[in-house]
């Protein structure tokens, strides 16, 4: 088929990871959406700064608006973070009938309702599996593969630079700023680590899986919200010798149309299966009224592992050919997945 022009918003971890994954995963990702697919346009805030690994041909942009305007751009993704002008530029998308693919949970979480009706309204997919739990599949499983069961509550550790900084507080009694620094120097930090301190990235996370899980929407305001600030050493070692561990837990549950989020530090037991989450990782558990207890757990932050739940979502539009246009307004017709046999 036609290659399908991407233009992308954001060229730092995620996007510089998803344009080298472009690259090493190019034959495969032709192979299996019918379509090769390009980074045609970039859009980053400082035109100046050399970059390193900047795709072949591609153009580069410091107005997100104005990239997702160009007539060669068929689909957006946005992983340059931020309330504005992440939100315009999405917005500018879905109006032009362009899918969207976004990494961004701030924006999701204050703003998820209104856009996913506008890409309804405008034919257009707006798909997200990045911004919640990184690299673990988890918003495609609670949307389409457990559409006929019932959520009743979820829970679980939705922040991996915060679970990174326990873990290494615990485990090798690394001070907290040090550890910061290293989660930070690793690329798993918001661009700033008080979002992932405070407990409100983690509290973006919650309200978009609570949002899809529940109906409705839930709006981030609505959750009780604290953070690490504060926590030491001796807090955690001290924990330790109970037989207890520190965790940053995400809940929400829904009961008589009610629904009850908190995000904060809590004491599980050694044996508790979210005690077992160390680093980077992630897990949520969901419990279901007709499958009972589900866990899905995994690399919560981090370039590759996040450009790959990115990158699943764009070939899940281009194969499906879903709202892809053509220059001329023509729609990309469906090439379907191939799933073959190869010789290994
Ligand atoms: P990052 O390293 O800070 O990169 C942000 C990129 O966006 C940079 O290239 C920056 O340009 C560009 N940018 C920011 N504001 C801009 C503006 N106003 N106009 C044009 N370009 C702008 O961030 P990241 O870690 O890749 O995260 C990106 C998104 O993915 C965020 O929504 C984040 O929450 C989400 N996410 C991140 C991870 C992770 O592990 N890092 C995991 C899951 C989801 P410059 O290069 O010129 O500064
Ligand atoms: N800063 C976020 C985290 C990135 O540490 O979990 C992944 O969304």
């Amino acid at each position: 088929g036609s290659a399908v022009h991407l233009g992308m918003l954001g060229f730092g971890t995620v996007g510089q990871a998803v344009a080298r994954a472009l690259v090493r995963r190019a034959d495969d990702i032709a192979r299996r959406t019918g379509h090769p697919i390009r980074l045609a346009r970039i859009a980053v805030r400082d035109a100046a700064r050399p970059r390193a690994g900047w795709p072949e041909g591609a153009r580069l942009h410091t107005d997100p608006v104005e990239l997702v305007e160009q007539a060669d751009v068929q689909v957006v993704i946005e992983v340059m973070g931020g309330e504005e002008p992440a939100l315009s530029a999405i917005r500018r998308a879905l109006a032009l009938g362009k899918p969207v693919v976004t990494a961004n949970k701030l924006v999701m979480a204050r703003h998820g309702a209104t856009l996913l009706a506008m890409a309804h309204d405008h034919g257009v997919p707006l798909l997200f599996e990045a911004a919640v739990g990184g690299a673990i599949p988890i918003i495609r499983p609670i949307r389409e593969s457990l559409a006929s069961d019932r959520i009743l509550g979820l829970a679980g550790i939705l922040n991996g630079t915060t679970n990174f900084i326990l873990t290494e507080m615990e485990e090798s009694g690394t001070g907290f700023g040090e550890a910061l620094e290293r989660a930070r120097s690793l690329g798993y930090a918001e661009a700033d680590p008080q979002a992932d301190l405070s407990g409100w990235d983690a509290a973006y996370k919650l309200a978009v899986l609570a949002s899809i899980a529940f109906g409705g929407w839930l709006l981030p305001e609505a959750i009780h919200v604290t953070g690490l600030n504060g926590i030491e050493g001796r807090d955690i070692q001290y924990a330790r010798e109970l037989g207890l561990v520190v965790k940053l837990l995400a809940s929400a549950s829904s009961k008589d149309g009610r629904v009850e989020a908190w995000v904060g530090p809590a004491l599980l037991a050694r044996h508790h299966p979210l005690s077992q989450v160390r680093s980077v990782n992630n897990a949520i558990l969901l419990s279901t009224e007709a499958a009972g207890e589900l866990m899905f757990y995994g690399p919560g932050a981090g370039g590759d592992p996040t450009a790959a739940a990115v990158l699943g979502d764009v070939m899940d539009v281009a194969s499906k050919g879903a709202g892809v246009r053509e220059p001329n307004g023509g729609l990309v017709p469906p090439a379907g997945r191939r799933v073959e046999a190869t010789d290994p």
